[in-house]
Parts: C-alpha cells; sequence; structure tokens
C-alpha cells in the first residue's frame, strides 16, 4: 500500500460526486477554499487527504485526482445524522459560536463522534508515512489528534481549527469538555484564527486539565513519561488573492457585472450580503437594518438595493430549518411593503454560484455588508476586497467576524447594535470616493500581503519547528 509523508485529514474531501446526470456519476472538484490552499502543498508532497465524500454510504476505494491521493471514509445515513448533523452541527457549531442557537447535549451523539473520530483518525494512520506529517482541519475532528498520536507516535501532528473557541464560560457546558481538550492536545500545533481564540483555548486548558501555558506553548503530559510542548496559536487564514484579482481584470467578468446592474434596474447604490444559510451570519439583522432604512425613509427602493446570497447548508438540522422560514418571512415582508414594479427592496437568492459569478457581484455592488453575530474569520469579506481592483467599494464588517483583526479600514459595526448598523449603512452609502480609495487600498494592501499561501505556509512551519523542538533527539 502506498504511504504519503504529508496527509490531510479533513470532514469533506476536495471533491464532489456529481450524481446529476443519474447513475454513477464522477468525482468533479469542490469550490472550498481549503482545497485552494493546500493543493501546492499536496503537489509538491505528493500528499494524501483523507474525508467524507459528503453523501451518506459513498465506499470508494482510495484513488487518485488532480495530482492528490484521496482516501475516502464512508458514512452511513446513521454516521451522517449522529456525528455531522447532530455533534458537529447541533452541539458544537452552535456552543462554539456563543450560543447564538441552543447546543444540544446528546450522549449518543456523543458516542458517534467518538466513533467517526476514530475512523477518520484509522485512515490517516494507515497512509501516513514513518516519520509523516497529518495536518487534521477542523471541529469535526477534536478527538483525531490525540487518537493518532495513541496508534502512531512518530507522526508530527498539526490541528486547525477554523472556527471560533468560545470564551470559558461558555465552552464549560460541555459534558465533554475534558476528552475534547484532551483531543486536541494530541496536536503538536493548535492552530486558530483569532488570538482570542487561542487565549481561550489556554483558559480551558488551564481551568479543567490544570496544564501549564506559558506564551503559547502548553505543558502536556507526555505518554512515555515527562512533557512535551503543545503550540496553541493564532494563524488567520486567507484566500487565494491572485485568483480573485485576475478573475476581476477578465472583461467578459466585468461586463457580467455590468450585466447584474443593468437587471437590477440599475440603482445608485448595490448592497451585498453573500453567505451560507447560518444563523451566525447575521442575516437577520441585516435585514431588519435594512427594511428599517426604507422605512425610516433614509434610503429609497429607486435607489438602493439589497442582494442577499443564501447558499443551502446543512438542511436538515431544525434550527437551520426555521432560519431559512424566518429570512423568507422577513424578505417577502419587506418586499411586498416596499416593491415598486420596477425595483425590488430585496433581491434574495437561496443558491450557490461559482466562483466567477461571485467576482461579478462583487464588482456589482457598492457596498458589501458581513454582519456576522460570530463568525471563525468569514473569507467573503476578503474576497470582496480583493475583488475590488478599481478600489472602489466599501467593506461594512463585523467585529465579531475574524477578519476585523486585520480588516481595520474597514467601517466595523456591532451587529447587535440594529441603530447602530443603520448609521454604518448611510455611511456607506454617502461615503466619497476619496475616502472610498482610501480605504480600500488600505484593505487591498493587505489581502495582498497575507494569502492563502502564507496561512499554509506559516502553519507548517510552526509545526516543523515544533516537532522537532519536540523530538527525543532535541530534549536529550
Ligand atoms: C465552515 C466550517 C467548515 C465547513 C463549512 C461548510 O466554514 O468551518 O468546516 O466545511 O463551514 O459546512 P459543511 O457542513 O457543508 O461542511
Amino acid at each position: 500500500m502506498s504511504t504519503a509523508d504529508f496527509v490531510v485529514v479533513a470532514n469533506r474531501l476536495p471533491v464532489d460526486r456529481n450524481t446529476d446526470g443519474g447513475g454513477d456519476g464522477e468525482w468533479r472538484r469542490s469550490p472550498g477554499g481549503l482545497v485552494t490552499a493546500l493543493e501546492p502543498v499536496m503537489r509538491r508532497t505528493e500528499g494524501a487527504w483523507v474525508g467524507w465524500p459528503g453523501k451518506p454510504d459513498l465506499e470508494f476505494e482510495p484513488f487518485d485526482f488532480d495530482g492528490m491521493h484521496l482516501v475516502p471514509v464512508a458514512l452511513s445515513a446513521a454516521d451522517v445524522e449522529d456525528y455531522y448533523e447532530g455533534f458537529s452541527n447541533d452541539t458544537i457549531w452552535p456552543l462554539y459560536h456563543d450560543v447564538i442557537a441552543a447546543p444540544r447535549y446528546r450522549r449518543n451523539w456523543w458516542e458517534a463522534y467518538q466513533r467517526v473520530n476514530r475512523r477518520f483518525a484509522e485512515a490517516a494512520a494507515a497512509v501516513a508515512a514513518d516519520g509523516g506529517t497529518v495536518w487534521v482541519q477542523d471541529y469535526q475532528l477534536q478527538l483525531v489528534p490525540k487518537m493518532l498520536r495513541d496508534m502512531r507516535p512518530d507522526l508530527t501532528i498539526g490541528y486547525f481549527h477554523h472556527i471560533p473557541f468560545p470564551a470559558y464560560g461558555l465552552y464549560s457546558q460541555l459534558p465533554w469538555r475534558k476528552q475534547v481538550l484532551e483531543g486536541l492536545l494530541g496536536a503538536d500545533v493548535i492552530g486558530f484564527q483569532r488570538i482570542a481564540d487561542a487565549g481561550n483555548f489556554a483558559r480551558a486548558v488551564r481551568r479543567q486539565l490544570r496544564y501549564e501555558t506559558k506564551a503559547s506553548g502548553i505543558r502536556v503530559p507526555a505518554e512515555g513519561g515527562g512533557h512535551r510542548t503543545a503550540l496553541a496559536k493564532a494563524f488567520p487564514i486567507s484566500i487565494s488573492t491572485d485568483d480573485y484579482i485576475e478573475l476581476a481584470q477578465r472583461p467578459d467578468i466585468q461586463a457580467r457585472a455590468a450585466e447584474i446592474r443593468e437587471d437590477l434596474g440599475n440603482p445608485k447604490t448595490v448592497l451585498l450580503g453573500v453567505d451560507r444559510l447560518d444563523y451566525t451570519k447575521g442575516i437577520r439583522h441585516r435585514l431588519k437594518a435594512f427594511g428599517e432604512l426604507i422605512e425610516d425613509g433614509r434610503v429609497s427602493v429607486e435607489d438602493a438595493t439589497l442582494v442577499q446570497v443564501a447558499s443551502p447548508s446543512r438542511e436538515r438540522v431544525e434550527s437551520y430549518v426555521q432560519l431559512r422560514d424566518e429570512i423568507e418571512l422577513t424578505v417577502a415582508r419587506i418586499n411586498g411593503d416596499h416593491d415598486t414594479w420596477g425595483h425590488s427592496a430585496i433581491r434574495y437568492m437561496h443558491q450557490a454560484f461559482p466562483r466567477e459569478e461571485m467576482v461579478a457581484l462583487y464588482l456589482a455592488a457598492d457596498i458589501m455588508l458581513v454582519t456576522a453575530l460570530r463568525d471563525g474569520m468569514n473569507l467573503v469579506a476578503k474576497e470582496y476586497v480583493a475583488s475590488r481592483i478599481d478600489n472602489r467599494g466599501v467593506l461594512v464588517l463585523s467585529e465579531f467576524a475574524g477578519a476585523a483583526d486585520e480588516l481595520a479600514s474597514a467601517v466595523r459595526i456591532n451587529p447587535h447594535d440594529i441603530d447602530g448598523m443603520k448609521d454604518a449603512i448611510v455611511r456607506a452609502i454617502e461615503m466619497p470616493a476619496a475616502e472610498q480609495g482610501r480605504r480600500m487600498r488600505a484593505l487591498r494592501k493587505r489581502v495582498r500581503e497575507h494569502d492563502v499561501e502564507d496561512w499554509s505556509r506559516a502553519f507548517l512551519d510552526a509545526l516543523a519547528s515544533a516537532a522537532r523542538s519536540n523530538s527525543p533527539a532535541h530534549s536529550a
């Protein structure tokens, strides 16, 4: 059997099974940013990627695709319900996003989470070469680092947490809070989006496990006696900035942007929201603010249109079903009250679009509204900025999104403060071109200087040096 020096373990494989035309279907690259981020490393190292093919009961042997070795992990319908929809997305997701929705603590979901995490760990242990490096991704797989270390002490293990890590007062609700911390501490480096997330994690470790922490280092008892140091640190993720710039320069995409504005009835101002349909994104707060601005007469439907793209997500989880109903009711009410024959207050799309169309939308939008109540990073904010090659446009950005730590020149908002958000939107609508340019140039500088390749390089460099200093040769 073939082995790999570098292995990525993520809940999803970087491909989807396309069964549109019926029949057996074929593999298609999935649009996610993580694939783009890791592709160069995967090619360079002939790496393997362990993940779920995205639908229940798909059993496939490992195969090669686009220069990557893919190792599918099959999930049964019950696994999907209890591990993915249940524990991952109805326990951990709401708990880690500050309980915006109420987390449900179900013991059989925890059982499934352990069982499925073990399956991922076993698949990674089987494919990783002696002394290799394994990089585990995100909250669905928090137990994998420790499971893998127990199976394969020779490996160097990294973990990156793409979502927030909550304050201790919330984290401590989790009935399995100790096991999850121990699971994560199986890694040599535990990466977070924000400095605050790494701090919350270190505090939980001190309070729950009584381990010592010093700067970013955590002193973890080692399996064979003694200690090793696990590093918990912020590595803010980014996008492949150049890809967005290239798309934004394409004449056909620029023409498409003009066409979109035309189709919207050429309003003076196009506002845009782009999110997975998720309660963490603050879509309702955004709609409320916009609806009130029209109601108050501060914004006219003839002059401004809000385009809201809400891509379908986790549609069998109850809190998502409810959210969709609420959003669609709100959109229909606002439009019903205010639309004219020629202009709609809100154009709502419950659809996902290819990247080309997204860049055309970014180019068509004068104002981008990112109003998340809590968000690990929010890459849409960075995509918008990267696409604005004309240095125009205004990013309105929630301080509760990780991106706010880096994108200081955005118009910052607290999405809970509806009046403040309304004022910020009006300010964005009225912002003089010179100020837009000043802010946008500063924002673009940041995403140009820190793209997703820098992110993966920084993480993997830290992982390599952590592994060196934890190696027996070094401590001897
Ligand atoms: C967030 C998570 C990812 C997840 C993505 C889409 O960005 O951090 O791990 O893959 O949402 O969610 P889904 O449940 O469809 O994988």
